[in-house]
C-alpha cells in the first residue's frame, strides 16, 4: 500500500522561477509565470521549465540505456573472438547478460520518465552534451543504491548516528533534506525522528524512482558493477534492493534543483544537506545564503559529508575554515564542524571501499540575510528557442575546430594509413607536411582511447 503518495503540503512549496506561491489542480501552477508543474512518476517536477528538465534527463536516460545495450554488444563480440579460456568466457558472458538485463530493468523502472526506444543513436546522445549540472548523471552515486538498501547497514548506521547526534535531543518539525540520493537516511530519519512532514528532494530522477517505489514497500533487483570485483562472480550482481519496514508516512518526494529551490521562504524547521554541499555547481556561500532563506528564524541547518569542493574556479574550493566564516556570513551562529572517520562505500562485492573523515555542523539560523537570486541557467538565446543564435566569436573558433575534427575523422575508411590522412591535410593546405603526420597520429590516438573507455565508463555505475 503506497505511503508516500499524498501530494507534499502546498505551504512548503513554491514557483522555482518566481518563488510566489503554486497552486495545486491536476498538476502545480504558477498563475504568476502562467506555467505548469506536471507531475512526473507520480511526484511533482518543480524544475525552472520543467520541459526542458524532462527532455534532458530523457536523452540522458536514452543515452545512458544505450551505451548499456552497447556494451552488451561489445561483450558478446569478445566471446566470438576466438576466447577459449573458460573463466574469461564465464566473465564476459556474465557481464552481457547482466548489461542487457540491467538495461531492462532501468528501461522498465524509468519508463514513468518516458524512458521507452530512445529516438536517436547512442552517439548523438553522446555527441550533444545536455546542461544539467555537467557532474550529476543518471548513474552519479549509483552505488549508494545498494549501499543504503541492500548490505551497506554498517554505514548507513554511522550515517543515521552523526545525523541523530547533530539534529539534537528536539523534535526536527518541517524538514527539508536535500539531496535526498538512495534514500536511507530519509528512511531513518523518518522512522526514528518522524519529522513531519518532511520535503525530499533530488535531481536525479533514477534516485526518486528506486525511493518512492522502496518506501512503497516494493522489492527492486537492480545489479551492482563493482569498482574492483573481489572475484569473476563479482563483476555482476544482482541485488535485491528493499526497505527494512514499511516507511511511515509523511515523508514527501520532489524533484528539485537545490540552485531554484522550489521551497517557501522561511517554513522549514530543520534543513539537513547530506554529502550535498561540495557536489553542487553553486558556490557554498550562495547556497548557504539559500538554505537561511528557506528556515524559520532559529531554524537549524545541519550539513553532514565531505568538503571535496572541485569547482572550477580554485577560490571557490574552499577549507573548512572558510567554510565555517561563510555560514557565518550567511546569517548562521555556532557553526562548529566535528568530525568523524566512517566506512564509505565499501561493497562486499569489491576490494574498493574507503574511510572518509565526515564533517558534520549544525548552524543556527541567527540573521536573515539577503536571498540570491536564482543562478543565471544560460542567456537569452539558449532560454528561449526561437531566438536567433549569436555567432560569438568563441562559437565561431569552436566550429572551426569542430569541422576540422570531423572531416579528419571522415578520411578514415578503413583503408588510408595515418600517413596518407596526414598527406590529404597538407594537400589540403590545412597543415604543413612535417607537422601533419603525428598531428594525425594524436588525434587519433585520443579518439581511440576515448572510444574504448567510453565502453568501459558506462559500466563503471
Ligand atoms: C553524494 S550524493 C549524496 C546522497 C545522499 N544524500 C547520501 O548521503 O547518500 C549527492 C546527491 O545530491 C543530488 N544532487 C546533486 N546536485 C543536486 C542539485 N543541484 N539539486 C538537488 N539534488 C542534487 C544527487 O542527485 C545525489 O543524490
Amino acid at each position: 500500500m503506497p505511503v508516500t503518495r499524498r501530494n507534499p503540503p502546498l505551504e512548503l512549496l513554491c514557483c522555482p522561477r518566481c518563488r510566489g506561491p503554486l497552486a495545486e489542480g491536476a498538476a502545480w501552477s504558477c498563475a504568476a509565470c502562467r506555467i505548469d508543474y506536471p507531475a512526473i512518476d507520480g511526484l511533482p517536477w518543480l524544475f525552472p521549465d520543467p520541459q526542458l528538465a524532462l527532455g534532458e534527463w530523457q536523452a540522458r536516460i536514452h543515452g545512458f540505456l544505450a551505451g548499456l545495450e552497447a556494451q552488451a554488444t561489445r561483450y558478446r563480440a569478445a566471446l566470438d573472438g576466438g576466447i577459449t579460456r573458460a573463466s574469461t568466457r564465464n566473465r564476459l558472458k556474465l557481464l552481457s547478460a547482466a548489461c542487457a538485463d540491467h538495461a531492462r530493468r532501468l528501461r522498465a523502472l524509468l519508463a514513468p520518465l518516458g524512458a521507452t526506444r530512445p529516438a536517436a543513436a547512442p552517439e548523438v546522445y553522446g555527441a550533444l552534451g545536455m546542461a544539467l549540472p555537467a557532474g550529476q548523471g543518471l548513474t552519479s552515486y549509483y552505488a549508494n543504491l545498494h549501499r543504503d538498501w541492500c548490505w551497506g547497514d554498517a554505514e548507513n548506521e554511522s550515517g543515521y548516528r552523526i545525523l541523530d547526534a547533530a539534529l539534537g535531543p528536539g523534535p526536527p518539525g518541517r524538514t527539508l533534506l536535500l539531496g535526498v540520493g538512495a534514500g536511507r537516511l530519509a528512511f531513518d530519519l523518518m522512522h526514528r525522528r518522524g519529522p513531519q512532514p518532511m520535503l525530499a528532494a533530488d535531481i536525479n530522477p533514477l534516485f526518486l524512482a528506486v525511493v518512492q517505489r522502496l518506501f512503497d514497500g516494493e522489492r527492486l533487483e537492480l545489479y551492482e558493477f563493482p569498482l574492483a570485483p573481489r572475484d569473476l562472480g563479482s563483476h555482476a550482481v544482482l541485488r535485491a534492493l528493499q526497505a527494512p519496514t514499511a516507511a511511515p508516512a509523511g515523508c514527501h518526494f520532489v524533484f528539485a534543483d537545490a540552485s531554484h529551490g522550489p521551497f517557501a521562504a522561511g517554513v522549514f524547521d530543520t534543513v539537513v544537506t547530506p554529502w550535498l554541499v561540495d557536489v553542487l555547481d553553486e558556490d557554498f556561500a550562495t547556497f548557504a545564503a539559500r538554505v537561511n532563506g528557506w528556515l524559520r528564524p532559529g531554524g537549524r541547518w545541519v550539513n553532514t559529508g565531505s568538503l571535496a569542493f572541485a569547482s572550477d574556479e580554485p577560490a571557490r574550493r574552499y577549507a573548512i575554515e572558510e567554510v565555517v566564516e561563510l555560514a557565518a556570513a550567511a546569517g548562521f551562529a555556532g557553526v562548529e564542524p566535528r568530525e568523524e572517520r566512517v566506512p564509505y562505500l565499501c561493497s562486499p562485492a569489491s576490494r574498493h571501499g574507503r574511510v572518509e573523515t565526515v564533517v558534520t555542523f549544525t548552524a543556527v539560523k541567527n540573521d536573515e540575510v539577503p536571498v540570491p537570486p536564482p543562478p543565471r541557467r544560460c542567456p537569452d538565446w539558449l532560454e528561449h528557442a526561437d531566438r536567433p543564435v549569436p555567432l560569438l566569436p568563441d562559437l565561431q573558433g569552436r566550429q572551426l575546430e569542430l569541422r576540422v575534427l570531423a572531416y579528419v575523422a571522415s578520411l578514415v575508411d578503413g583503408k588510408r594509413s595515418v600517413r596518407d590522412v596526414a598527406r590529404v591535410l597538407v594537400e589540403q593546405k590545412l597543415m604543413a607536411p612535417g607537422e601533419a603526420e603525428p598531428a594525425v597520429r594524436s588525434f587519433l590516438a585520443r579518439l581511440h582511447e576515448e572510444a574504448s573507455s567510453r565502453g568501459a565508463a558506462s559500466l563503471s555505475l
